[in-house]
């Protein structure tokens, strides 16, 4: 590849003769550079390159006619020979840095390191004649690029951003290619996870324990786990830029406590908060599409219908949200929208035993709060949210206090042959404490009842 820049400060670019681009540059090496200074083609003692603005105005402007004169000598100038075929013809960019141009991606620099021949134009003060970009625009293949949202004094720091993010991409640049794979911006769509090296101690630091003990899937998940973590913080952008198949279903439980949920569509926003007053007409959607999934098959629609109309409805649960000394209710939301919730009961007083005899007996604990719903709409099933929400929800249920005491015990009841819903309370640290008896639309079902202590947290308002 060769690359061409031009700029009035050409001892600005001496650095690119260092390195491992320098290395690149030097003979026998895959690029060849060349720095020019704009003012060979002048031609007033001056050297001048610049005018006031048209339209007045502070600063001066670069010149269209040296500029032009300096493009076309260099554009001209010949690249290396390249194996060109009539389908991959001899490929010629010019990149004209400038703030008000489009940030420069990692996707660009790799589009740009597969060109023949790279020549860059360095403006100064206030830039460089809109007609220079437009001219040669019309002629060839020609980008304004910006490196970020901030202003520089010209444009040579661009360029030996740009030199050195595509020259890297050339074959036999960067020693061990691999290195390319895994880092920021790379394929995986994510900012690369911290490296460490020795020595493993370092004033108070260590290097993660992890990190040592050689156990070569466990350091992959580490690492894939402190990018993701990073890119949450850092880079939301990039999280919610990522196609479905960059995201692996062991991701979903990091991703989930960082507050991204995983959808067909890759990963969204999800945020598990108080229901309000207004949620209650979603809520009953909500509740009403999920609750015919989660009954057992024998059961008959009508059933399951007159159960929604008696429990599910907006009334009711604007009942619910009006009593918050009785209901809890937490939404949870994936990108902004309600797609789940949970509904927890508590007991109005410290002694209050659950209100069926059957659990009474095997749940003895006092207070004891029953988790009565946790829904998820079917298509955010795997998403992340209900585990989401389950743990909020034992969170804000360790705050509550019920005539001063915190509650002892959350229970619950689940379809004794749902296995999935069995699989998930155990692993969220739910004990099956026996079985209780539950009418649906009059019919009697058999439900497990699990139970476990909520998670400690700071007593808090329900309602906050
Ligand atoms: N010239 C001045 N500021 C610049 C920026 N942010 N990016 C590219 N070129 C510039």
């Amino acid at each position: 590849m060769r690359i061409d820049i031009v700029s009035i400060f050409p001892e600005y670019l001496r650095p690119l003769e260092l390195s491992l681009i320098g290395r690149a540059a030097g003979s026998g090496g895959p690029l060849q550079l060349q720095v020019h200074d704009l003012r060979d083609w002048t031609d007033d003692p001056h050297r001048t390159v610049d005018d006031s603005p048209a339209g007045g105005g502070a600063g001066m402007v670069m010149r269209p006619d040296i500029w032009g004169r300096a493009l076309d000598d260099v554009l001209g100038a010949p690249a290396p020979p390249t194996d060109s075929t009539p389908d991959q013809p001899h490929r010629t960019v010019l990149a004209i840095p400038t703030p008000s141009g489009m940030p420069l991606t990692q996707r660009t620099v790799e589009d740009l390191a597969t060109a023949d021949h790279l020549v860059i134009a360095c403006g100064r003060y206030e830039g460089i004649d809109a007609r220079v970009a437009e001219h040669y625009s019309e002629r060839m293949e020609t980008i304004e690029f910006s490196l970020g949202d901030y202003v520089l004094n010209g444009g040579e720091v661009a360029a030996l951003a740009l030199v050195e993010a595509v020259a890297r991409l050339l074959p036999g640049v960067v020693g061990n290619p691999e290195s390319l794979e895994e880092e920021s911006h790379g394929a995986a769509g994510l900012l690369e996870y911290p490296v460490y090296t020795r020595p493993i101690q370092w004033r108070g630091h260590e290097v993660p324990e992890v990190l040592l003990g050689g156990h070569h899937a466990r350091i992959a998940r580490w690492r894939r786990d402190r990018a993701l973590e990073r890119t949450a913080a850092r880079r939301p952008d990039l999280l919610a830029a990522l196609a479905p198949e960059q995201v692996y279903p062991d991701d979903r439980g990091t991703l989930a406590p960082l507050g991204w949920g995983v959808t067909a569509t890759g990963p969204v926003p999800l945020r598990v908060r108080p229901a309000r007053p207004d949620d209650a007409a979603r809520l009953s959607s909500v509740a009403s599409a999920t609750f015919p999934l989660a009954c057992p098959p024998e059961l008959d629609a009508e059933a399951i219908a007159e159960f929604i109309a008696a429990h599910l409805t907006r009334e009711r649960f604007e009942e619910y949200l009006a009593d918050s000394e009785r209901y809890l209710v937490l939404a949870g939301e994936m990108g902004g929208e309600i797609a789940g919730y949970t509904l927890s009961v508590l007991p109005r007083s410290a002694g209050e035993a659950p209100y069926a005899a059957d659990v009474a007996e095997v749940v003895g604990e006092r207070p004891a709060a029953e988790l009565s719903k946790i829904y998820v709409l079917p298509e955010y099933h795997g998403s992340g949210l209900a585990r989401t929400l389950l743990t909020e929800t034992l969170r804000v249920l360790g705050g509550v206090r019920i005539e001063g005491e915190p509650l002892a015990v959350v229970w619950l009841g689940t379809n004794a042959r749902n296995r999935r819903a069995q699989k998930f309370y155990a692993a969220a640290g739910f004990e099956r404490r026996g079985r209780r008896t539950f009418q649906v639309g009059g019919r009697e079902m058999n439900d497990a009842v699990w139970a476990r202590p909520p998670l400690e947290s700071a007593p808090r308002a329900v309602a906050d």
